[in-house]
């Protein structure tokens, strides 16, 4: 089997993932990261974040010898032929990534790095940074190559294994062929190209994902205005090999540790280009918009016109995650929508499968956090679905009502089966389509050819 010594400095979400991952291809592992109590938790098998299969990949790895942790950078890259950095990228201000992280690191290893090996840049870095890697490194026996990741939360590992494509980017092309080759159980088609390239696909992915997210969230509401239902549309519209049928689900708005962060990055590296970029302005824009749009459906819901007032009324949140199967709040679009509702003066109860109550986080001030929906819902005036959480189709609405001041409930994320809020006297709203309309029971298709008389 093809096996290389690899280094990965920084085990947050993509580090510890590319290092199980690496690991369970066969390839030796060390993965470093400063945080000392992380770095004892993982030696004994425990993942710190919610990911699916990766607690046993970190166990699997470690016992089979193939994968350690340690705090020390130094120590990790000793023996490595090929050091990935997956440090954190955190949008600075005005929208600039802030490189602090992998600055500091190369200061720390780059005497270390053992002759000849590859330094690989796996973070989310502005167009220019594999560049300004190799300066900082001054190394002329170091090549730095960029190799973005494409994973998403909550199926990382799943991603990792099972890639659409492989993007590897270098000015020295065999470099970037080593790199590649360490996926090469994989089998996906691998993109060479030179570093900016590689470095620019990644935002232009994200960035396009984001443009279709709120492309789709302005035509639900379109819908609205038109009479005109939101999942036929873009069900129509998927089939359409071209479009294809992700990233068309309406919500309430896109948010998360990525896409916020790397539109806004690109749309700083299209000024420092002098090239307006009106198309992701927009994209924002429409986002930003869709948080208040929200707001608006709760209220006329809520009061019957969109000048009511929601002060003092009780409203049950389901969701405050940035979408399901994550414990992740950041730039979470449940939690844009709080904000606007606590402003409007709202008081807010809210429910998340994958969070405690009692829990100190900032991000939640202004929610009172409870353990179960029936305490979210208690004497609420409307419920409203943030997260697309599968559970929260299988609730007991016919209770759930028997606990609200008003069986109003607006599902932002098209959720529930219409039908059977209805049936538990619920009032329902989903988004691009009319109230009380039946949108999320699933249809069969239709087969032409039983139309045939
Ligand atoms: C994203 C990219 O998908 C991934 O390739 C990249 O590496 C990191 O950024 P992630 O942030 O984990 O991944 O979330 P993703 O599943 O892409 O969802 C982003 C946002 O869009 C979430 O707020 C989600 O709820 C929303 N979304 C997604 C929708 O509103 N509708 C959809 O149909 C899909």
């Amino acid at each position: 089997m093809f096996t290389r010594s690899v280094a990965v400095i920084g085990a947050g979400y993509v580090g510890l993932t590319t290092g199980a991952c690496l690991a369970s291809l066969g390839h030796r592992v060390v993965c470093a990261d400063r945080d000392q109590a992380k770095v004892e938790q993982l030696r004994l098998g425990q993942v710190p974040i919610l990911e699916p299969r990766l607690p046993e990949l970190v166990t699997e790895g470690q016992a089979a010898g193939r994968l350690r942790f340690v705090v020390d950078a130094a120590e990790a890259v000793r023996d490595a032929e090929v050091v990935y950095l997956c440090l954190p990228t955190p949008m600075g201000v005005g929208g600039v990534a802030d490189l602090s992280a992998v600055e500091s690191v190369l200061a720390q290893i780059r005497h270390l790095l053992p002759a000849g090996c590859v330094v690989v840049n796996k973070s989310t870095v502005p167009v220019g940074t594999a560049a300004r890697t190799r300066d900082l490194l001054d190394r002329a026996d170091i090549t730095v190559v960029s190799n973005p990741e494409f994973l998403r939360e909550g199926s990382a590992v799943h991603d990792f294994l099972h890639p659409d494509r492989i993007v590897v980017g270098s000015d020295q092309q065999d470099a970037a062929e080593r790199v590649a080759a360490l996926y090469a159980r994989l089998g996906a088609p691998a993109v060479l190209t030179d570093a900016a390239s590689a470095e620019l696909v990644k935002y232009a992915a994200n960035c396009f994902l984001a443009m279709k997210l709120s492309y789709v969230n302005a035509i639900a509401e379109l819908c609205e205005r038109l009479d005109a239902n939101v999942r036929d549309v873009t069900e129509g519209m998927g089939y359409d090999r071209r479009i294809g049928q992700a990233f068309l689900s309406p919500g309430p708005g896109w948010g998360g540790s990525c896409l916020p962060k790397d539109v806004h990055a690109l749309l700083q590296v299209s000024d420092g280009a002098d090239f307006e970029f009106r198309l992701l302005r927009a994209t924002i824009d429409t986002n930003t918009r869709q948080f208040q749009r929200i707001v608006d459906k709760i209220r006329v819901a809520v009061t019957g016109n969109r000048q009511g007032s929601l002060r003092g009324v009780r409203i049950g949140l389901f969701g405050m995650t940035f979408k399901a199967g994550t414990d992740d709040l950041r730039d979470s679009p449940a939690l844009a929508v709080a904000a606007l509702l606590r402003q409007a003066g709202a008081d807010l109860a809210g429910y998340d499968p994958a969070l405690v109550a009692g829990r100190e986080q900032p991000e939640l001030r202004g929610i009172t956090v409870v353990n179960d929906p029936m305490t979210a819902a208690d004497d609420a005036s409307a419920l409203v679905v943030l997260t697309e959480w599968p559970e929260f189709r299988g609730l007991d609405w016919a209770r759930l009502a028997g606990v609200v001041a008003r069986p109003i409930v607006v599902d932002t994320r098209n959720l529930l089966d219409p039908d059977v809020a209805g049936r538990a006297g619920f009032c329902y709203h989903g988004l691009g389509t009319r109230p009380h309309e039946a949108t999320a029971t699933p249809r069969p298709r239709t087969e032409l050819a039983a139309l045939v008389p």
